[in-house]
């Protein structure tokens, strides 16, 4: 079982990723493997159907995500939307890799709630078939985090791990 976590922010502390990692780590405990994809050091040229010159990272960015069971995608909400970052990326994948396979969705927001990310990537991640989870997260500037990576807040902590763990469930159900 295995599971890409794909994080949308090129940030060094990017709030987005630690919130994502609490999703990834409950994942890894209940047995997937995770490969977190993030951006800004495996980054991805701008899609460019004309570009035929071969790249390493965009050819192992579409291997795992391939391989991938499952996913959990995670974006700061940027002008109400998810990052350009990771649109682009996602433009590189699409039904092939998605098709039949649970997403978890995480976001980040100056605001209260990065709704308007989730219900963009939501809409996205439907449209390349794949089956987003009815629980998704948000975290905000003053959602902290303790040493170990874990929210200082349990509710928020349970409530990520949710994710993580939600997406293995449904994952090993739709291997069969
Ligand atoms: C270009 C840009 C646009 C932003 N637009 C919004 C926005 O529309 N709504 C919002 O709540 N926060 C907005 N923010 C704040 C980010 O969502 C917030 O700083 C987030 O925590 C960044 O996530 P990161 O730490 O993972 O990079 C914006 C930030 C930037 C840089």
């Amino acid at each position: 079982m295995k599971l890409v976590s794909l994080v949308g922010s090129l940030s060094l502390d990017s709030r987005t990723a630690k919130a994502q990692n609490v999703a990834a780590e409950a994942a890894r405990k209940a047995g997937a493997e995770v490969e977190v994809w993030n951006l800004r050091e495996r980054p991805l040229p701008i899609y460019d159907p004309e570009n035929k010159v071969p790249n390493e990272n965009v050819a192992a960015f579409i291997k795992a995500m391939d391989e991938a069971d499952g996913f959990l995608i995670g974006s700061p909400e940027y002008h109400n939307g998810p990052t350009g970052a990771l649109k682009n990326a996602l433009d590189f994948v699409g039904y092939n890799q998605f098709n039949g396979k649970p997403v978890g969705l995480v976001a980040a927001a100056g605001g209260a709630v990065a709704t308007n990310t989730l219900t963009q990537l939501a809409t996205i991640l439907r449209s390349l078939h794949g089956y987003v989870i009815p629980q998704t997260g948000s975290v905000t500037y003053s959602d902290n985090f303790n040493a170990d990576g874990t929210f200082e807040n349990p509710k928020l902590q349970e409530r990520f791990e949710k994710i993580g763990t939600d997406v293995v469930a449904l994952a090993k159900h739709l291997r069969g």
